[in-house]
Parts: C-alpha cells; sequence; structure tokens
C-alpha cells in the first residue's frame, strides 16, 4: 500500500523513518513544501492554500491514506482538510494529555510554532487536559527555520529551555516535527530534570490500527 507522509519541511521525514522502520511494507511518498517552509508564523489561510494541491496530488498519485506530520496545520485545519479529502487522514499533535499525565511537578513545556501555540485544536488540548498544570510555552518562532536551513544554534535552544526547567517543568513536548531532529539536544540539555516526548510511536500506533481496519 501506498501512503503520504506530508510536513512543510524536513519534519516529515523524521516521521516518514519511524514508520518505514516498523512498517517497512510500506511505500512512502514524502512530500515537504519547500518554496514556503517554515509554516508556523504563517497564517491558517495561506497555509490552506499551499497544501491543497500538494494533497490532492497524492491522492492522485494512488496514495491511501495521508499522514500529516506537521503540527502547524494539524491544529488549525484538520476540519477543513477533512471536508476536502476523503482519504483517511493520521495527524500530529502537541502531547498535552499525556504530558499532563507524566508531570509530578505540574508543570510542562511545550515547543511549537506560534501559528500552533495560536490554533483552536491547541487550545482546546490545553482546556481538555491541563487546566490544573501550568504550561510553558517558549518562544521557539525560530526553531522550524534553523532545523530546516541546518544552521541549529544550540546556546539559544539552551537558553530557552534553561529558563521553563528553572521553573520546575519535568516534561517537554516536542510539538513540531522539525524538533524531532534535536530531540537528543533537548535531552541532553533536560539531562534528567525533564522528560521529553514527542509522536512518532503515537502515528505508528494508529496508522498500525487503521492498515487493519483497511485491509
Ligand atoms: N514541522 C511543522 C510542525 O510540526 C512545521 C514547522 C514550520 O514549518 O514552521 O509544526
Amino acid at each position: 500500500m501506498k501512503i503520504g507522509v506530508f510536513d512543510s519541511g524536513v519534519g516529515g521525514l523524521s516521521v516518514a523513518n519511524a514508520i518505514k522502520k516498523s512498517l517497512p511494507e510500506l511505500e512512502i511518498e514524502v512530500r515537504e513544501d519547500k518554496r514556503h517552509v517554515p509554516y508556523g508564523t504563517r497564517p491558517p489561510a495561506e497555509i490552506l492554500g499551499f497544501i491543497k494541491p500538494i494533497f490532492q496530488r497524492l491522492v492522485d498519485e494512488g496514495c491511501q491514506v495521508i499522514v500529516i506530520a506537521c503540527n502547524t496545520v494539524s491544529t488549525n485545519l484538520m476540519p477543513e482538510l477533512r471536508r476536502l479529502f476523503d482519504v483517511p487522514l493520521i495527524a500530529v499533535e502537541p502531547m498535552v494529555k499525556y504530558a499532563a499525565k507524566l508531570t509530578k511537578s505540574n508543570v510542562i513545556v511545550v515547543c511549537a510554532t506560534p501559528t500552533t501555540l495560536a490554533s483552536p485544536r491547541y487550545r482546546y488540548l490545553k482546556g481538555r487536559y491541563a487546566r490544573s498544570i501550568q504550561v510553558l510555552e517558549p518562544d521557539c518562532h525560530d526553531w522550524a527555520y534553523m532545523i530546516q536551513h541546518n544552521e541549529i544554534d544550540e546556546r539559544k535552544i539552551r537558553d530557552r529551555l534553561e529558563a521553563s526547567l528553572s521553573k520546575n517543568a519535568d516534561v517537554i513536548v516536542l510539538g513540531c516535527t522539525h524538533y524531532h531532529w534535536i530531540e537528543q539536544q533537548v535531552k541532553t540539555i533536560a539531562n534528567g530534570r525533564a522528560q521529553v516526548i514527542q509522536p512518532e510511536p503515537v502515528v505508528v500506533q494508529q496508522l498500525r490500527q487503521l492498515l487493519a481496519q483497511l485491509a
């Protein structure tokens, strides 16, 4: 079976690699929007205009499932995308619910793009699962750009995370798939003070379940 994996940029590759490792029998079409990356500082309506033709092409090429490996897209545009496309969609989103379950200090950090943090879905997740928890949202507006262009400023990332860790945060949510590429650096910075979580295992599990249903 052929599936599509979409992100604005290199975040999709990280998710596709995780899928490939667990489900090697799948044919995977990875699509990036190299012309418009990063998405995370753009308004949702503009992003929708970019992704409509890309999704349509994936469907036309015979992808039977599309994995939306982009939190910025999934937290803002899922209702529209479900209306527009008939194929099953699987999407990442910031793991606020799981982080709220894991935290002992009741302080969590969500690293995500500005457009994700401003989204209705993210607001819903916080209100539903983290009402009694302090959610810190460090300024990560330039992280996707840094990672996409391989210009990672470790000091900047460390400074922003340290500010949250010093407030007793014990879970760090990687709420942008680009940040999966710096997971190891984030873990090193956390140095045992916080768990670092990201959704690749969940995506693989959801995909496995969906494929079983489609078989
Ligand atoms: N990797 C995407 C996400 O998960 C988008 C990053 C960007 O293009 O700003 O949000």
